[in-house]
């Protein structure tokens, strides 16, 4: 398994994967990446295998979680594994690199999860690693949520962990 940053030749070949996995990615937000990958606003790192792309995982130096934007705590963000490799480490290896590019810049990590059962392997993954609830409870969208808010259960709605690296 070969891990390393994004290329635009990579973009038709992630894209295609994706959809047959049926998690569509626009072309659009990969190039988008890139564009902030060059800006050096984030980094993608992909793994991959030959000619077979097996997962990707971001570093965001500015986080949109308000807190972790204040305290300077990079994000990792949007890990994903081919299902098909997956129970091989793949994951794990991708927080390593994605780590390892952080501890040059800042002493914690932080990540968020999404809260229902798909977020599962996730937030086990996570946890063994060594992160953390941040401690403010569940957001949405980016922002806490406060005592008593209703709030729809999806994608938007976010457990925030840390892991300090150094
Ligand atoms: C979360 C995700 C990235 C994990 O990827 P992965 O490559 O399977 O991760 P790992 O292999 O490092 O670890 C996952 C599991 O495999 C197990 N595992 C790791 N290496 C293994 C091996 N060699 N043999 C058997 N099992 C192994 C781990 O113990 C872990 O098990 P657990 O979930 O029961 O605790 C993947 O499940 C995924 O893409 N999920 C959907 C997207 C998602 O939720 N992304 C995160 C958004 S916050």
């Amino acid at each position: 398994v070969l891990i390393r940053a994004l290329r635009q030749t990579d973009l038709a070949r992630v894209v295609g994967a994706l959809a047959a996995i049926d998690r569509p990615r626009s072309p659009e937000l990969y190039s988008r990446y890139l564009a902030e990958q060059a800006a050096g606003a984030r980094i993608v790192w992909l793994a991959e295998d030959g000619p077979f792309f097996l997962g990707h995982v971001c570093v965001v130096w500015s986080s949109g979680y308000e807190p972790f934007r204040v305290e300077g705590i990079p994000e990792i963000a949007d890990l994903i594994v081919m299902p098909a490799h997956r129970r091989h480490g793949i994951g794990s290896q991708l927080i390593e690199v994605a780590e390892n590019s952080i501890v040059e810049r800042a002493d914690l990590a932080g990540i968020a999860v999404g809260l229902y059962a798909d977020y599962g392997h996730a937030l086990r993954l996570y946890l063994r690693r060594g992160y953390r609830p941040d401690g403010r409870g569940i957001a949405y969208g980016g922002r806490t949520v406060p005592p008593g808010e209703c709030i729809r259960v999806d994608d938007r709605a976010t457990l925030q962990l840390v892991k300090l690296l150094r």
